[in-house]
């Protein structure tokens, strides 16, 4: 596994829609794991393939709710994902790894459905809710060349910034994100 640079928003590449996955061979696994490493590395929540300058269907996902040892066993590998089901709404702070110290407040659904294959190329379904929902929907965005600076109904101030990472200083070891960053 490597680390992988992690494109900034001034990147054509952030901008581009990605292509369908249909070969799931052993290049598309080298970089699905060297995506998982540059996840945990960056801290994020969340990092799809044009962030890494790749334009392909690959998103990961970590499904936060999940009981799981280290935020590894979080991560859920979505290839050529899709929602095809969303219910309720939510709103909240988000940012992104391509778009450093920037947060805003984006308006998300509080339940989503995604229907994606596996590295394997099979076909599955996963349901996340809360934090884990927006993650998809901000993972999924990039794969269309969106981000979430697009959306964003306003910017937090630097007040409400420092109050972030003041409770994040607080919530750090509890292994709670307080914030999406994907
Ligand atoms: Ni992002």
């Amino acid at each position: 596994m490597a680390l992988r640079n992690i494109l900034r928003e001034s990147e054509p590449a952030l901008r581009k829609r990605s292509r369908a996955v249909t070969d799931f061979n052993p290049r598309l696994h080298q970089l699905i794991d060297d995506m998982r490493e540059t996840l945990l590395k960056a801290g994020g929540i969340g990092l799809a393939a044009p962030q890494v300058g790749v334009l392909r269907a690959v998103a990961l996902i970590l499904d936060v709710e999940r009981e799981a040892e280290s935020d590894d066993g979080r991560i859920v590998e979505l290839i050529n994902p899709e929602i095809v089901a969303e219910s309720g709404e939510q709103s909240g702070p988000e940012g992104c790894l391509s778009v450093p110290s920037l947060y805003g407040i984006v308006k998300r659904p509080d339940t989503v459905k995604v229907r994606a294959n596996d590295r394997s190329g099979g076909a599955f379904e996963f349901t996340g809710k809360n934090l884990t929902a927006r993650a998809i929907c901000h993972e999924l965005d990039h794969l269309k060349g969106i981000l979430f600076t697009d959306l964003v109904e306003r910017f937090l101030t630097d007040e409400e910034l420092e109050e972030m990472s003041r409770e994040r200083e607080r919530e750090r070891g509890g292994g709670s994100k307080a914030e999406a960053e994907g």
